[in-house]
This record gives C-alpha cells, structure tokens and sequence, in this order.
C-alpha cells in the first residue's frame, strides 16, 4: 500500500533512539504523521505489541488523536468495524493492541505495560504523569507539543536526554495544508509575536508577562522560620496541594510536599499525617469551608485563607517583595512558577490580572504568606 507521509515519518523511520521528541509549529503534521507510522509500520512489522496513545483529558484525546486514527484507517479502508472496542477504546491492529488513554484515568495510567507510548500535546502533561508513564514503557516513546510554555520539564528533563532524538518541523514541512491554513498561521507574523514564536515558528515562546522570579536551592537554610502551610483544593482535573513556607530576612522559602488529583478529605489528612504534620497552621483554600471543617475534626489545626478585596493582586504583591526561593525537587511548584503570567489584553498590552491557570501550588503559597505575613505583627509573638 502507499501511504503519503511528511518529515515527521522520515524522522521516525530514521530515530533508533528509545525516545523521538516531535516538537512544532501549529498544523505541522506531527500527529498525523505519527499516527501513520504507528499503524502503517509499527503495527505493520510486529504483532502482540501494546500501543498507548493518550493525551492529558479523555474529551481532547477523543476530539483529535483518536479520531485522526480512526480517520486514517477509513482514508485507507484498513478499518474494521470488528477491531474496534468503542467502549473500551481501544483498536486491534494485526494482533497489536492500540489503546487510547488520558491522564485522568490512573488506573488506565498505571495499567499494563506498554511497548509503544505516544504522548499527544505532551506539555499538558505534569512530570509525575510522565513519570508514571516512562515506567511502564518498555520499547519507544514519541512526544509531540507546541512549546508554549516558556519553561517546562520537557526541555530540562526529556529533551537533553542521551537516549532522546529531537525534531521540530513548521506548517512549512507539512504539504497537506491548503492555503487558507497557511496565510492563517503567516497572519500572526504581524499580530502576535510570541505566538507567531511558537505556533509559526515551532520555537520556544518568550513571555514579557512572567510573574515571579525566583532561584532554586537544594535545601531550605536551617535556620529559616517557618511561615506556615499553605494548602489549596482539587478534585478531578485540578490537584490538591500542600506546601510549606518559610521566611529568612527578605527570603522566602518554599516545598512542595503534595500536588495530586482526586484526593478525598480522608486521602488529604491520611497525607498530611504521613507528612508528620501535627498542630502547625495550614491556611486553607477559604472557598472550601466543609473540608476545612472535616480536617479540623480529624485534628488538624487548618484555617481559611485570609480573604480581602483583591486579595490575589495583594497576595502576588506580598511575594513580590521577598526573594523567592524553590527546592530542586518542587518540581510541580517551579513548573508554576515559571509559567504564571499576567493576562494580556487584545493589543498585546499586560494587564494587573493573572491568567487563572495552572497556580495551584502558587495559591497554596499565597495563602500561606499572605494569611500570616499581612498581619501586622507577624514574628513579634509567636501564637500557638
Ligand atoms: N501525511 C498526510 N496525509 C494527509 N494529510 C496530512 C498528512 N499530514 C498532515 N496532514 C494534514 O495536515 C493536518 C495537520 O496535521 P497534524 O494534525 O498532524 O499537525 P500537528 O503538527 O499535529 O498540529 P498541532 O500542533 O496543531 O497539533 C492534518 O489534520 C491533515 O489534514
Ligand atoms: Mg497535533
């Protein structure tokens, strides 16, 4: 059968290495390109292989990848209706199985292993999903993402890897695109630079409107005072998390001790206990006052957020005025960090709003600090 392919094709063909890192421009043809060597070569040339194909939710993974493989088989009337496992999601491929999965189903995650791994918009995902996935990978792996993040563990931990191959391609490498697509993308050369950075480009975008700086360190100095805990809550997409804060001089200190998706009030004080927490304060997200309450009766000494008008604007103020310092290994938190940016408005200029969007251990520190070191008398007693 002949099969129409991109660079993206060639690059697999060519890449012995255990991971190829697709990085691109918008409509480049990573996906697509991908999809056909795992079904026109991989699946072709083994059989009793498991492919996982996921993405980070199952709606995004349901709206694009797995509907351009289901699209691609049709295209070259190489589906069958008796191969598909609709409820299971999954397809057989001359005796390969190729399931789709996201994310947010742990025990599809940590499931069976798999000889093929392909992360779709592999920058949606968090180190620890990575992880949990690399583990149970045991040929190839094939990441695609458009880098739109400025700072990310894909370029510091995946990318520089020995036994990593890395490409980036543009809509320019990708001939299937019809002209309207193309003079789309080419219209962000005037009218958005970073976005024509990235989605045009395929290079990393460089962000005027970052919010905090902030220094690693591999360990927080002994004699630093703590601040506080700082906790914020999540359930299904958004991870509940918990750190802790403490203060030197005109230094902040920070670890990250949980950032983790559906945790019940039981998985929460079950942690905090393992953690050894006991009477310390932590300051709580204050929209959640029933599981205040719930891990107040199991013991702990958990308090609400300190509210106030504009209290995320005061609390980003607050910090702002200290040096901020991460451990190494916070990875979730330095990832926030790194990534939190002031909204934009339509003519590119900042406004005193942050994108709400992945700050979850930032409001945990907010709340931390912000609840403690407002108050004017902070460090002159100790309450206990
Ligand atoms: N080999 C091919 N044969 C036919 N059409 C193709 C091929 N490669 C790419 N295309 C077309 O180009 C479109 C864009 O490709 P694709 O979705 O792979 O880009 P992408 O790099 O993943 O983009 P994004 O970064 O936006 O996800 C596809 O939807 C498809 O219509
Ligand atoms: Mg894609």
């Amino acid at each position: 059968m002949k099969i129409k392919t991109n660079v993206v094709f060639e690059h697999l063909l060519q890449s012995e290495k255990k991971i190829t890192v697709e990085q691109g421009g918008t409509r480049s043809g990573k996906t697509y390109n991908i999809l056909l060597y795992i079904i026109f070569k991989y699946c072709l040339e083994n059989t009793g292989k498991t492919v996982t194909i996921c993405r980070k939710t199952f709606p995004a993974v349901r709206s694009s990848v797995m509907r351009d493989f289901l699209d691609i088989l049709k295209q070259y009337k190489s589906y069958s209706e008796a191969e598909h496992n609709k409820s299971n999601h999954e397809y057989k491929l001359n005796g390969n199985l190729v399931e789709f999965i996201s994310l947010d189903q742990p025990q599809k995650v940590r499931g069976r292993k798999r000889n093929l791994l392909f992360i779709n918009e592999a920058n949606e995902l968090d180190y620890e999903d990575w992880q949990q996935l690399v583990f149970r990978t045991e040929d190839k792996i094939i990441i695609d993402f458009n880098p739109s993040d400025e700072y990310h563990w894909l370029y510091d931990k995946v990318i520089p890897r020995d036994d990593a191959d890395f490409y980036i391609t543009t809509y320019l490498d990708n001939m299937f695109l019809n002209k309207s697509i193309v003079e789309e993308i080419e219209r962000l050369k005037d009218t958005d630079e970073t976005y024509w950075q990235i989605y045009g480009l395929g290079l990393k975008g460089v962000s005027k409107a970052t919010i905090f700086n902030y220094i690693e360190v591999n360990k927080i100095p002994e004699d630093a005072e703590f601040v506080s805990y700082g906790a914020d809550a999540g359930y299904s997409n958004d991870p509940t998390t918990l750190v802790s804060v403490y203060k030197k001089e005109h230094n902040l200190y920070i670890r990250e001790h949980l950032y983790q998706t559906q945790m019940t009030t039981y998985d929460i004080a079950n942690k905090w206990k393992q953690l050894g927490i006991q009477r310390e304060t932590i300051y709580f997200d204050s929209a959640e006052p029933r599981l205040i309450e719930e891990l107040k009766r199991m013991g702990f000494n958990v308090r609400p957020s300190l509210k106030g008008a504009d209290s995320i604007n005061a609390g980003i103020d607050l910090l702002k005025r200290f040096k901020i310092h991460i451990e190494a290994d916070s990875h979730n938190c330095i990832q926030e960090f790194r990534n939190y940016k002031w909204q934009e408005d339509r003519s590119g200029k900042m406004i005193n709003k942050p994108i709400d969007k992945n700050q979850h251990t930032i409001d945990a520190v907010r709340y931390a600090t912000y609840s403690v070191l407002s108050k004017p008398n902070f460090g002159r007693y100790t309450i206990i």
